[in-house]
């Protein structure tokens, strides 16, 4: 198997489902339903889709019984990015490669675009949940769905990043790894948790993914702070130098590039074991765990 080639073929099957769910571009809000399309279809790796739908098969999940929660986990992902680069946030021109939303549709609607993806996501997943009359795991799935996107979750991380900005005295690591365990992890523990419910998992499972999407995630964001510092605008499709621009404390900042770099390692290798001990395996999601210490992007 060429991990790449399936890995890009299972992200080309998900941009197709995104497309698929977005609004109808008409209507007389047509201007802020084209800013969905343009930050959603802008590419991306649709990392948190894919973890959601591998670990869906993972648990014996079949067919496209995932396929409304994969979408509305990308938009509430896309809707943080569009918030997270605005003027008031990181205030970064540049996404997925192409201009951030509010340069190109303005900061009232990048913002509106961004709300909307957030409600719409929610639209979404009720529509999926009203498809599946008695089935309890779609309510189990929305109900984590909802909590890892807020303020116990995402939004959570988000505020306590953008708090601490330019603070005088360092953050601690306690501080540190609630920002990244929040901002980043929890969206990653979404993905895991909402494929592996959907599919019939039950709690002690669901604890297990919620687990290796903490590790995930940490390991994720230590990357994505590394590669602000190591990689090029061509390369990342998003400036470089973000964090060090909003003089933002990051595990990298805190302990260095050798320690984040082993650390990336150690988490992903921790989150595999955690996958290991289940009765079940998915060798593809075990290797797109561990292709995410090398990413470049
Ligand atoms: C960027 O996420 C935001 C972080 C949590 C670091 P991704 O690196 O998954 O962004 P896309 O979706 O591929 O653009
Ligand atoms: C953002 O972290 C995580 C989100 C919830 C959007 P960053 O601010 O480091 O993400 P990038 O580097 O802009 O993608
Ligand atoms: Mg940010
Ligand atoms: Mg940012
Ligand atoms: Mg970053």
């Amino acid at each position: 198997m060429n991990f790449e080639k399936v890995r890009d073929e299972k992200a080309a099957e998900i941009e197709k489902i995104l497309y698929a769910y977005l609004p109808r571009q008409e209507g007389h809000q047509k201007k802020v339903i084209e800013a969905m399309h343009y930050s959603v279809m802008a590419g991306g790796k649709r990392l948190r889709p894919m973890l959601l739908k591998e670990a869906y098969v993972l648990f014996g999940g079949k067919g496209d019984g995932a396929d409304a929660f994969m979408a509305a986990l990308e938009f509430v992902h896309t809707y943080s990015l569009i918030h997270d680069d605005l003027p008031a946030m990181d205030n970064d021109e540049y996404r997925r490669g192409r201009r951030t939303t509010h340069v190109v549709y303005g900061e009232d609607l990048a913002i509106l675009a961004g709300d909307a993806l957030l409600n719409y996501a929610y639209e979404t997943v009720a529509g999926s949940i009203l498809e599946h009359p008695g089935n309890e795991a779609y309510v189990k799935a929305f109900s984590v769905f909802a909590k890892k996107a807020g303020i116990f979750g995402m939004v959570g991380g988000q505020c306590v990043d953008v708090m601490n900005e330019n603070r005088k005295e360092p953050l601690t690591m306690e501080e540190i790894l609630f920002i990244h365990e929040n901002k980043t992890a929890a969206l990653i523990q979404c993905a895991l948790m909402c494929g592996a419910l959907l599919a019939g998992a039950d709690e002690k499972q669901a604890a297990m993914m919620e687990q290796a999407g903490s590790a995930i995630g940490l390991a994720f964001q230590i990357q994505d702070d590394i590669l602000d510092v190591t990689s090029t605008f061509e390369e990342l499709g998003k400036p470089i130098g973000s964090d060090e621009k909003n003089q933002k404390a990051t595990y990298l900042s805190l302990t260095g590039m050798e320690r984040s770099r082993e650390e990336v390692k150690r988490l992903s290798d921790r989150a595999v074991s955690i996958l290991q001990g289940l009765d079940e395996r998915n060798e593809f999601l075990e290797e797109l765990v561990l292709s995410l210490i090398s990413r470049k992007n």
